[in-house]
């Protein structure tokens, strides 16, 4: 494989594998096509983008025309896509887009990849980045998602993340396409849209704002760093049999409120602030709808056959996760200007 398009490169998880395989594959070229919606930030890529092995094209996942262009004129024999509307809440207010992007926009990059690759597989591979959630939720006592886990989805988020994995299967069982999928779970790390747990509680600390936690808390995530996600991206690219599917998880199973609280101790006591300071921020507010309980990710699979292990543990991931966002206020400020403002405001009835 030569020449990689990386789909969704400007947003959280796809700017860490950009940034990963520009630097891993300095003789190779990394194309990377993001629409730029209000999650895909340029600024992401900001020590990457004069790279001579880079190329940022901004476009859309739909436009087959495009797709085809790109894939013939660079020589693309390898496609990783991230490109997607992926937070859960927005998927419960506007359901449409997400199928639009996340079915149609999965469905027209395979179309293109199969017309232009016309049948000559070899060397060629679609790896298509999916998520824990088609699995649903699981009980509090016990068990985890294995590559075996009937699909079950339960949000339009996750409805139509299931969807564009079905078409995916369904291109390498017809077409004999070589495909590869992979579902991991909850990412943390740096670059991530503060409309998500994480980065939202932090930025909420700084401004000594409101932290909303959906209903008493009790929800549980499995969590991942996102360097450890890149990488074992890179490696199921490279190494992972073709028509698979591998989960990806952190076996770092953690419950929204405990979780809340461990940032807070890191934020207070970076900020100089006394402990335990911003506790009283914590606002407990209305479920979300359809709100999974748990989320369990058994990435034995992957370990098995391919060897990926986590390398970052989440003790050490959170506190530098902490740390890189309030070493970086101005990234923040940046993304959170304007629009984002009116989302919050729509979402948490301007509890600031
Ligand atoms: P993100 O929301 O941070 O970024 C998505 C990117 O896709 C943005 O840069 C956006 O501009 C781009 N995009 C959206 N619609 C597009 C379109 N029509 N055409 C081209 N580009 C478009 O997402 P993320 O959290 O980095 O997630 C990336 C992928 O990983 C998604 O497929 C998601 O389902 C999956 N995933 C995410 C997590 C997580 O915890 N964040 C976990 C498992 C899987
Ligand atoms: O599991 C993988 C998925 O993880 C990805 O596929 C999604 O793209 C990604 O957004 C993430 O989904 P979640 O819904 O788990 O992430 P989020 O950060 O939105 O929420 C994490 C948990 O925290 C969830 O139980 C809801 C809760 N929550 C979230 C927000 C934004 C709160 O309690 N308060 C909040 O303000």
């Amino acid at each position: 494989m030569r020449n990689i398009l990386i789909t969704g490169g400007a947003g959280f998880i796809g700017s860490h594998v950009v940034r990963f395989m520009v630097g891993k594959y300095p003789d190779r070229r990394i194309v990377n096509l993001d629409k730029l919606t209000y999650a895909g930030n340029p600024a992401n890529l900001r020590d990457v983008e004069n790279s001579p092995n880079y190329t940022f094209i901004k476009g859309d996942i739909c436009d087959y025309e495009l797709v085809c262009r790109i894939i013939r004129d660079h020589g693309i024999d390898g496609i990783v896509n991230l490109a997607a509307e992926t937070h859960v809440d927005r998927s419960i207010l506007d359901p449409l887009v997400f199928a639009r992007t996340n079915v149609m926009g999965t469905l027209t990059l395979l179309q293109a990849a199969r017309d232009c690759w016309n049948g000559e597989w070899s060397g060629k591979m679609f790896y298509h980045i999916s998520t824990d959630e088609v699995y649903g939720a699981l009980p509090l006592d016990g068990g985890a998602f294995d590559e075996t886990t009937r699909y079950d989805p339960h949000s339009p988020y996750s409805a139509s993340k299931a969807s564009s994995d079905h078409f995916v299967r369904a291109y390498h069982d017809t077409y004999g396409m070589p495909t590869l999928i992979s579902n991991c779970s909850n990412n943390y790390g740096a670059y991530q849209f503060p409309e998500k747990l994480i980065p939202l509680t932090i930025n909420n600390i700084r401004h000594r704002r409101v932290i909303p936690v959906y209903g008493r808390g009790e929800n549980i995530r499995d969590w991942l760093h996102v360097e450890d996600h890149a990488r074992a991206i890179d490696l199921i690219l490279h190494s992972g049999r073709a028509g698979e599917t591998y989960n990806i998880g952190g076996n770092n199973e953690c419950r929204n409120i405990d979780l809340v609280r461990m940032l807070i101790g890191a934020a207070d006591r970076m900020l100089g602030r006394s402990e335990g300071e911003s506790l009283s921020l914590i606002t407990f507010v209305e479920d979300r709808a359809g709100h999974d309980l748990r989320y369990a990710i058994d990435s034995s699979k992957l370990q098995r056959e391919l060897g990926w292990q986590p390398a970052i543990t989440f003790e050490d991931g959170i506190e530098r996760t902490v740390r890189w966002y309030l070493d970086n206020e101005e990234w923040f400020d940046s993304v959170t200007s304007g629009e984002y403002m009116l989302y919050y405001d729509k979402v948490y009835g301007n509890r600031r």
